[in-house]
């Protein structure tokens, strides 16, 4: 019998506190040995006792839990989203949670907004820098409501933080396979460094530092605009893609696109040998909250991430693989062509993985 792991879930806001559900039901059909402690952290413990985080909170996570499964935070009644930016930017930043993880891959060609792109075709993962950048809000507005008014925001890039990113991304490489189990080759830095020539200069000199320990690995350089244009045009030859943490962001939506929207994106915050945090792409989707029709695959398969991520492959593809059937079959909510409500995807997910036979963990 495998150690019991304990997970902390955290559904947040919105769609979070619907899609979560569906994703810890899915993972206990599995059988499992996990065991999910829930938090309510999120807009409605903000409103009620003014708490973002609990004190200690951070360090209570890394202290007693293996993982943290995350739904999303965004309330249009906080309209700074404090309690977001404390939880979510904090959990990252001081966890350190460096590598933000996620892998683009197209279960089905009707999800694929492009012609004739199959989903051989699309299986690239990138890696976006998740505690640096214009991100750490380093900065300032001057003669704020003036004419003269000066905002200024700062882009950080330290040596140490764009060579772990660099390196873990190579090692990412190194060691993950395709869909199909053929092995990955190639590391594709995006930037701009032809532009932003500070920050630019020092990715670019890392990068090529890095890839002299990995001589097995082809490495590959665009540019972000040049690379967005590629992703849609054809995006059939990007294997791992690294990147700073607003290029991250805007081009992993633009990859969710690709493989069928926000509802099916998975993601996941990792520090190696540390506590990490998992979570869907997608955000809080205040207009369709509480109506049952938000789709619970993003939520299910970064449940399965996790499960691989701590050492349980078999629960991870079996889930996978019912997501898989899922998408076939149309038994999906309407965002991706089917007509089940957010709670019967999930239902029929558990109730794939419950009745699949052939493994035992
Ligand atoms: N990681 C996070 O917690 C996170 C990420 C992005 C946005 N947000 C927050 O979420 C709130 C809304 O932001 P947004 O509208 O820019 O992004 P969003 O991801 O919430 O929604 C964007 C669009 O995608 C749709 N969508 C998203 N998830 C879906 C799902 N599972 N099923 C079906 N449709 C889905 C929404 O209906 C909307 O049309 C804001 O408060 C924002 O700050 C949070």
């Amino acid at each position: 019998m495998a150690a019991l792991k304990k997970i902390a879930a955290i559904p947040g806001d919105g769609i979070g506190q619907e899609v979560i559900p569906q994703a810890l039901k899915v993972v206990q059909a599995t059988g499992a040995a996990i065991e999910f402690t829930q938090f309510d952290w999120g807009a409605d413990r903000f409103l009620a006792d003014s708490t973002t985080v609990p004190t200690d909170g951070f360090t209570m996570l890394a202290r007693d839990f293996e993982a943290i499964l995350v739904g999303a935070f965004g309330d249009p009644r906080i309209a700074s989203n404090i309690h977001a930016k404390e939880i979510l930017l904090g959990m990252r930043t001081k966890m350190d949670l460096f590598a933000n993880v996620r892998p683009v891959r197209l279960m089905d060609e009707s999800l694929c907004p492009l012609k004739s792109v199959k989903p051989e075709d699309l299986d690239f993962t990138v890696i976006r820098e998740n505690t640096e950048g214009v991100y750490g809000d380093s900065g300032g507005v001057f003669k704020l409501g003036t004419p003269d008014e000066v905002a200024i925001q700062e882009d950080i890039n330290t040596r140490k933080g764009v060579e772990r990113i660099i390196r873990y991304a190579f090692e990412y490489c190194s060691n993950s396979k395709k869909m199909n189990g053929s092995p990955r080759r190639r590391v594709l830095m995006c930037d701009k460094s032809n532009a932003m020539t500070h920050a630019g200069g020092l990715w670019q000199r890392t990068f090529k530092d890095v890839a002299r320990d990995f001589p097995k690995i082809e490495t590959q350089h665009m540019y972000v605009d040049a690379l967005c244009m590629q992703m849609v045009r054809d995006p059939r030859n990007f294997d791992v893609i690294v990147t700073n943490n607003m290029f991250g962001d805007i081009i992993t939506d633009l990859a969710a696109g690709l493989q069928g929207g926000l509802g099916v994106a998975a993601s996941g915050n990792l520090r190696p040998r540390h506590t990490s945090m998992f979570e869907p792409v997608h955000g809080s989707a205040p207009p369709i909250a509480g109506k049952n029709v938000a789709n619970p695959l993003g939520a299910i398969l970064t449940a399965a991430m996790m499960l691989a991520h701590l050492g349980l492959d078999q629960p991870a593809r079996k889930i996978e693989s019912a997501v898989l059937a899922a998408v076939r079959e149309k038994k999906t909510t309407a965002d991706i062509g089917g007509t089940l409500g957010t709670e019967q995807a999930g239902e029929w997910i558990a109730s794939k993985v419950s009745t699949s036979k052939d493994l035992d963990y």
